[in-house]
């Protein structure tokens, strides 16, 4: 079905717009030009990154497609219609939660991953801290300096944070926490993932980051514990979307039926990235997070996506957390 180059035609051509793994997005244009003989650009970009430069291109679009980062982007930039209606054959193959995340057919889940923190094993025994298992353990005054998390205006993940800690705790509170938890911020990263790779190397006690993030590191042989908050967290649903005004619009199109079919869903796993697909059929990864171990809140993405709530939440933590250092 997507092996056809026809001959004689000219190339094909697409932009991708990627904002999951940069070992992902490799192998997921390489496979798909092999495989169809369009020419593939792609840039890897963090979610928030993304929001930002598909606004600031709404005029001139220059990418086709937008793969992966958390669902709040792709259903900020579907109310402001930088992206398109596009309802793929393949949503009949998806789990309910991927089907229509935004409500208007702009945008398709492709992935669901848990939040939630890491940190090495070594570390806490030197640190003399028995145990970490909630969120509010991160605000003990014995772990200053000792936590990574992303900015929440470049990283779906650290909005997902922000947007999890309202929802748990009501939003004074988790304004609150944030204040507290500041104190023992060593750096705020533009990217989400960040927190992981410098918690295994040693560069930081803790990262705050989705949980398969810690897993890819694990996996790799580093000795790290990932903690599911006894709270509850919330979760992401990665998503796809085309964006308005692509100028492969046909090009755009097929990629997302490929990329929401099981054989480039399971593509993830070889390139080291354990999110749930969100294809029925596809087969989870080996080291995929055991939700059922998790209490996950009932994340209500089509509210804190939307522009009111998100540029609002993001506002008040520039204002009062970063800004109130
Ligand atoms: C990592 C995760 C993805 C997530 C993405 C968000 O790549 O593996 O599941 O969607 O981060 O990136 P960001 O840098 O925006 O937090």
């Amino acid at each position: 079905m997507f092996g056809c180059v026809r001959e004689g035609a000219p190339p094909r051509k697409l932009t991708v717009y990627c904002s999951v793994q940069l070992e992902w997005c490799e192998l997921l244009v390489k496979t798909y030009a092999a495989q169809t003989g369009v020419t593939v650009a792609m840039t890897r970009k963090s979610a928030g990154e993304t929001l930002a430069q598909v606004t600031a291109e709404r005029r001139n679009p220059r990418g086709d497609v937008w793969f992966g980062g958390t669902g709040d982007g792709h259903v900020q930039a579907a109310e402001a219609l930088l992206t398109e209606p596009y309802v793929s054959p393949r949503v009949s193959e998806l789990h309910d939660w991927a089907r229509d995340p935004a409500g208007d057919g702009r945008t398709t889940g492709i992935y669901l991953g848990a939040l939630g923190y890491t940190y090495s094993s070594d570390w806490l025994a030197k640190k003399g801290i028995p145990t970490l298992t909630r969120w509010t353990d991160l605000l003990d005054a014995r772990l200053e300096g000792e936590v990574q998390v992303a900015n929440p205006n470049s990283s779906g993940t650290a909005y997902t944070l922000l947007a999890t800690w309202v929802q748990l705790f009501g939003e004074d509170h988790a304004f609150e926490f944030l204040q507290a938890l500041d104190k023992n911020v060593n750096q705020y990263t533009q990217s989400g993932a960040a927190g992981a790779r410098a918690a295994a190397r040693g560069e930081t006690g803790i990262g705050i980051v989705f949980l398969h993030d810690a897993m890819t590191e694990k996996a790799a042989g580093y000795p790290l514990e990932l903690v599911v908050p006894e709270e509850g967290t919330g979760y992401e649903t990665g998503c796809i979307s085309i964006i308005h005004g692509a100028r492969h619009l046909a090009e755009a199109k097929q990629f997302v039926d490929w990329a929401l079919s099981k054989e480039a869903q399971e593509l993830g796993e070889q390139a080291h990235s354990y999110q749930w697909p969100s294809n029925a059929s596809a087969r989870a990864p080996a080291h995929a997070v055991n939700l059922d171990a998790v209490k996950l809140i009932n994340f209500d993405l089509k509210r804190w996506g939307q522009k009111s709530e998100r540029a609002r939440l993001l506002e008040r933590w520039q204002r009062e957390v970063r800004e109130g250092r």
